[in-house]
């Protein structure tokens, strides 16, 4: 039962076959990083017929921005709402009747589940214009599973005009059951850099180490050493981590290589650890092969920033969760090693970003994100939904 007494949730119930239908439709045709034309055409389709104002399409390719103006007299804020909408490199392995018609494509992370919820929000908030003051931002953006959509869209703008003051966004979790809504106050999610490190020493016979420099022995003494960082260097109340996944050189056992080479992921929590962590592997990475007389070149890339939510935007989605799910269902989330790029727009704005359980094992919705069997439970995302439009109403009424 609803502690909160409106005709939101019977609302809801009545667009959710739209919803679900959008979904299911959305699944069929999954697309893969910023260039997803029958994506964003469906999405343009529905927004056009929905009758939201002021649509902007081609935003870092294929993303869409659409206004909605509340019409209660009030405060002006600005709330934005992002969804993402690009699926994964993945050959589908579901037996269902939405099944991927696109080879070796699927939308095994939820972003299909993502798109169609925010499209009914829409719907609704529009047809509660009388129920807001301001303005709600609707964002559907291409590329998070890579090369990253947030980035380009802020740089091409739509921050601004109008100015958006506040920042939401959800994700489906498999790992959530279904009916329950997760929330996360300061890091959520980690950032996720990558650093390849060259060691240039001096190749020459096996049989004569002395009058060459070892890059093997060098980027051995390297790995080692990388390891005292998370261990020896940083707080052991925080979180991070360095894993050196790849390492190469020399092709045969009696040649010493001129040159070896590794590759790093790195992640962390707090947008200092992961400063503090670029510094110290560049630090060890230069110094340890300078000692043994070979150089070491760090290319160091930043990825995704870690996902950091406002804690009274945070306090919000938790208030609004247990009046209309119940604090039984009301889950305060663990952080998690993954990143996601709403983090850019966290970076720029205070907002939330959440989590909505669509997890069920009886309905064989419970394998992991990014797995080939991944599904969501389409029970769970009426959840989501009035969440949202009841955080996003109460702040821009607020
Ligand atoms: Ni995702």
């Amino acid at each position: 039962m609803s502690a909160v007494v409106d005709s939101l949730r019977s609302d809801i119930d009545e667009i959710m076959p739209g919803v679900i239908a959008d979904r299911r439709y959305l699944h069929t045709i999954p697309e893969l990083g910023l260039e997803l034309p029958k994506t964003a055409a469906y999405v343009l389709e529905r927004l056009k017929a929905i009758g939201v104002e002021e649509i902007k399409t081609d935003i870092a390719v294929s993303g869409i921005t659409a206004l909605i103006h509340g019409t209660k007299p009030g405060a002006a804020k600005v709330a934005l709402i992002r969804a993402d909408m690009d699926a994964l490199p993945i050959l589908e392995e579901n037996k269902v009747e939405y099944v991927s018609t696109h080879a070796g494509a699927m939308h095994a992370c939820g972003h299909d589940a993502h798109t169609s919820m925010l499209l009914g929000i829409a719907s609704l908030l529009m047809e509660r214009r009388d129920q807001f003051s301001g303005t709600v931002k609707l964002l559907f953006q291409p590329g998070e599973e890579g090369p990253g959509g947030a980035e380009p869209m802020i740089a091409e703008g739509v921050l601004e005009n109008p100015h958006v003051d506040a920042v939401f966004g959800m994700h489906v979790g498999s790992g959530l059951p279904v009916g329950k809504v997760a929330f996360k106050p300061g890091p959520a999610l980690a950032s996720a850099d990558s650093a390849t490190i060259v060691i240039q020493g001096k190749g020459g016979h096996g049989a004569s180490p002395h009058l060459g420099i070892d890059p093997i022995v060098v980027s051995a003494h390297i790995v080692m050493a990388l390891q005292t960082i998370v261990g020896r260097n940083v707080d052991p109340i925080d979180t991070a981590v360095v894993t050196v996944g790849m390492i190469g050189a020399g092709e045969a056992s009696n040649v010493i290589p001129d040159t070896a080479e590794m590759r790093l992921t790195i992640r962390a929590f707090k947008p200092e650890i992961r400063d503090f962590l670029e510094e110290r592997i560049t630090a060890i990475a230069t110094s340890v092969a300078a000692s043994y007389g070979a150089t070491a070149n760090v290319m160091y890339e930043r990825g995704y920033p870690p996902t950091v939510n406002d804690p009274e935007f945070t306090a919000l989605v938790q208030q609004v969760t247990i009046e209309t799910l119940g604090e039984e269902n009301a889950i305060l989330a663990p952080p998690r090693m993954g990143a996601e790029d709403f983090s850019y727009f966290l970076e720029q704005r205070p907002g939330s970003f959440f989590f909505v359980g669509t997890g069920n094992e009886e309905k064989d919705c419970s394998w992991g994100h990014h797995h080939p069997r991944f599904n969501v439970d389409e029970e769970g995302l009426a959840n989501g939904i009035e969440v949202m439009v009841r955080v996003v109403e109460r702040y821009l009424n607020d």
